[in-house]
């Protein structure tokens, strides 16, 4: 259904036309609206007079009087001109109440229904037996909300996991583990993402120091590109031990993501470099095939390529992602492409971008592509974040901290909870702080990991939003409702303003998907649903539900206020509990 915004658009814009329409074009008539930044002013305002006074040489009060004049009066409880010419509305407890009542009869739950687009996210991406760092979670947790964002609005979601597969460092990996562990790259021993990352390790001090080794490390590189089969078989294993251990990591999360390495785009990398040679976009620099875009330049202030060739004939990460752009726009035939990765790779994208539109595949009206950057994540001194024992605790222990944390303060609360049930309720307490505390920052920022204050029961937090979805349980079992039965005989009917502050915001759910959906920014969805859940604490503060006249409404204000709830932390990919 159309949003509350548009709602009032439409109506005010039908006015302007009654009015105005003779000395307007088209798009001067659509009326501009906002919500209004103070609760007491109004619920929404129009700021079309001051707009539109230039153009009609009238005084902007004197536009809102022809605007005003025009509006049904019966759907707002007081209209103001303010200012110097803005309008401001306050909708009528009546009409809001069957606004509000109307979310239930809607899948999705006010917002509007896109038209529906193929969007491409990829997320996650980490590198095999490479370091496992914090920010692949971050990419890891704001992707799978942008795409459970995506599936929620009914488009055709790809979710794809854009692995660092392939590369020169696999010859110094498989060179050291045939000395180091005969038996693992033989597939006599197994062993885990975590002794792969130490033998990395320890390959690259060898590769730095020993040119036996480098040497040695070049041939199995050689060997494996030409698809010897014991080198493919020693890198099939590597990828397969490592694909558990991040395969453990999305269990644990509650994460769905395809696997498309760059590996797999290893058949298209001569043609992708062909393709843009017959365009005559590549100069040969040092040996090397370079694609120079203008406006791009380093730190020195030179000219900064792409890199599509080596000297030695290797392609690289830059031709890997234009492969992958042109799979995505050609094969794919994605209308929207989504790549979720640290602010440090931003340049590397508007290249990929702007090289891609420059060689003919992309055309930004068809293809809408974004790069979707975010901040380091810091420790608690302040400093990019390092685990408890430098570099070498895993990843997941990390995240099972979290769960840990939130298991002794679910002890202390719930001393006569069966022990399954304190497990269950931890896991979804834990996992859920750790998402929320990372999406309610602005991503482009830096975000400081602390199991403290993502467990606090007060403030912007997970447990805080977990915590009023639980009250509201409370109610409905308090009351013995049977909220069917009474969803299907009452109506909600707004009364005192924290009633009225309520279903206000729990209609402009859909207008802050909108947003997200454009911006993607998920910390617009927290920062919204934070607000709910006060709204609703002042809701419960002020009105008693149990045993008193607007019981029913308010029973149903209090369901819809808990499927909204639901729903958003569900697209933040939060899971909710009934007790806490
Ligand atoms: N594997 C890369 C890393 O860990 C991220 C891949 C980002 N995606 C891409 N299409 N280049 O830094």
């Amino acid at each position: 259904m159309d949003t509350l915004i548009e709602v009032l658009k439409k109506r005010v814009t039908a006015s302007i036309e009654k009015a105005l329409a003779g000395s307007l074009v088209a798009e001067e008539i659509s009326a501009d609206m906002a919500p209004c930044l103070q609760e007491e002013f109004g619920h929404y305002q129009c700021n079309s007079p001051l707009r539109l006074s230039k153009t009609l040489h009238m005084p902007p009060r004197v536009i809102a009087q022809k605007i005003v004049d025009g509006l049904d009066r019966s759907i707002y409880e007081k209209i103001d001109i303010a200012g110097p010419g803005f309008i401001n509305l306050t909708l009528s407890p009546a009409f809001l109440s069957e606004q509000v009542q109307a979310i239930l009869a809607d899948p999705l739950l006010g917002a509007v229904k896109p038209k529906r687009q193929r969007v491409l996210v990829e997320f996650s991406s980490p590198n095999v037996a490479k370091e496992l760092h914090v920010g692949h979670i971050r990419s890891t947790i704001i992707g799978d909300s942008l795409a459970r964002l995506f599936e929620f609005l009914g488009h055709d979601v790809l979710r794809i996991n854009h692995i660092g597969d392939w590369g020169t460092q696999f010859g110094m990996l498989i060179t050291y583990m045939k000395r180091a562990a005969p038996d693992v790259l033989s597939g006599k021993t197994p062993t885990d993402l975590h002794a792969l990352m130490d033998w990395y390790r320890a390959a690259k001090k060898q590769f730095d120091a020993d040119t036996e080794f480098k040497k040695e490390s070049q041939l199995e590189v050689v060997r494996l590109q030409s698809g010897e089969p014991t080198a493919l078989f020693a890198w099939k294993l590597i990828c397969d031990i490592s694909r558990k251990g991040f395969q453990e990591i999305y269990d644990l999360l509650n994460i769905k993501i395809t696997e498309r390495g760059e590996s797999f785009y290893n058949p298209e990398l001569p043609k992708i470099v062909q393709a843009l040679e017959q365009k005559g976009l590549i100069t040969v620099s040092d040996g090397a095939k370079c694609l120079y875009l203008e406006g791009f330049k380093n730190r020195e202030g030179e000219p900064l390529p792409l890199m599509v060739q080596k000297s030695d004939g290797g392609y690289n990460y830059d031709t890997t992602d234009l492969a992958a752009i042109y799979h995505r726009i050609y094969q794919d035939r994605a209308d929207r492409i989504i790549y979720v990765t640290d602010n440090g790779q931003a340049l590397h994208f508007q290249m990929v971008f702007a090289a891609a539109e420059k060689a003919g595949w992309l055309d930004p009206k068809k293809t809408q592509v974004d790069h979707v950057g975010f901040g380091l994540v810091l420790g608690a001194d302040g400093k990019k974040f390092k685990t408890r024992s430098g570099d070498t605790e895993k990843l997941i222990d990390l995240i099972l901290g979290a769960v840990e944390q939130a298991r002794i303060l679910l002890q202390e609360r719930l001393p006569e909870a069966a022990p399954q049930e304190v497990e269950r309720l931890a896991h979804v307490l834990g996992i859920g702080a750790i998402k929320y505390a990372d999406l309610s920052c602005h991503r482009t920022k830096d975000y400081t990991f602390s199991y403290d204050r993502m467990l606090k029961f007060e403030g912007n937090t997970a447990v805080f939003l977990l915590y009023a979805y639980v009250r509201i349980n409370g109610i409905k079992r308090k009351t013995h409702a049977d909220i069917e039965e009474i969803l299907a005989h009452h109506k909600v009917a707004l009364k005192h303003s924290s009633e009225i502050a309520l279903g206000l915001h729990l209609r402009r759910f859909g207008e802050v998907l909108e947003l997200m959906a454009r911006d993607l920014l998920p910390n617009r969805l927290t920062d919204y649903l934070y607000a709910l859940a006060e709204k609703f604490n002042a809701f419960f503060r002020d009105c008693r539900v149990e045993g008193v006249p607007e019981e029913k409404s308010r029973l149903v204000l209090c369901e819809i206020t808990a499927r909204i709830l639901k729903k958003g932390l569900d697209i933040l990919g939060l899971q909710t509990v009934e007790r806490m």
